[in-house]
């Protein structure tokens, strides 16, 4: 099982293909696995580099992470694994990790899928909601929070009719460790507000939002795309927030068709 000590910890990825470096970043609270779906295709052409990150999947970690830790973390690894520059993409979480990668290590990225995310920090009352879900996963664990998150996460007909993804997905929620779901909670709750960041993306980027997404709805991804130069659109029909597991073929082409266009 492929994995590196980073910043003192260890953090797990696959790798598939040859190529160029194509780095695929997972949401909360989730792990690499929700982009089982798109590894295959994207690694005949390229090399898929996809990451637990800190705490999550099988990662393991002693300490609290922060959004810089996160986006350092990435910087790390494929440092190690000679692996920059890469084509980025994040989904949500993974979104804000890409982001502040970018901030942070502007030269590392050179091509960004953001998938279902948004660049502004959490208001008070989401601030506070970070808060409600620490104390709710201390008390009764991940599961809990898989159930509490559920139904936003997918298209009311995938969410009702698609019991299978339905089913994977809160397994893949409710396996994550409480300190991995806490830790991250805490960085999303206190990111940075990367508004700012976005007039000064120049690189080639991506915005993929699922149709029925109750929590980035491509309302989100017109907003960014009005502020990033270039950037292309694209909404994936039928799909919510996870859209890699909900669309894995349709997400897998968009994600393709934008590398070999833009990479
Ligand atoms: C995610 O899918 O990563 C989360 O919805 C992000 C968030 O809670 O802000």
């Amino acid at each position: 099982m492929p994995e590196k000590t980073i910043n003192g910890s260890t953090i797990h990825y696959i790798e598939a293909g040859q190529g160029k470096p194509v780095v695929l970043v997972h949401g909360f609270p989730l792990d690499g696995r929700i982009w089982a779906g798109q590894i295959k295709h994207l690694a005949e052409r390229y090399r898929v580099i996809v990451p637990d990150l800190h705490g999550f999947g099988d990662s393991r970690a002693a300490d609290p992470s922060s959004m810089q830790s996160m986006a350092c973390d990435m910087h790390e690894l494929c440092a190690q694994l000679n692996a920059l520059p890469a084509a980025v993409g994040g989904l949500s979480m993974g979104g804000y990790v890409a982001m502040q990668w970018y901030r942070d290590y502007r030269a590392d990225i050179a091509a960004l899928m953001l998938l279902d995310t948004r660049a502004q920090a959490d208001t008070l009352q989401g601030k506070a909601g970070r808060d409600q879900m620490v104390k709710l996963v201390e008390a009764q664990g991940a599961g809990a929070v898989a159930d509490a998150l559920m139904e936003k996460m997918l298209a009311p007909e995938n969410f009702l009719a698609n019991g299978e993804v339905a089913r994977q997905l809160h397994q893949i929620m409710a396996s994550q460790s409480v300190d991995a779901i806490r830790w991250s909670l805490v960085a999303m709750r206190d990111r940075l507000d990367s508004g700012a960041l976005l007039a000064s993306i120049s690189c080639p980027t991506l915005l993929l939002f699922g149709q029925y997404d109750a929590i980035t709805p491509p309302s989100t991804g017109e907003q960014l795309q009005s502020v990033i130069a270039g950037s292309q659109l694209q909404v994936i029909a039928d799909a919510g927030h996870i859209t890699t597991m909900e669309k894995p073929d349709e997400v897998a082409q968009t994600l393709r068709d934008f590398l070999e266009a833009n990479y």
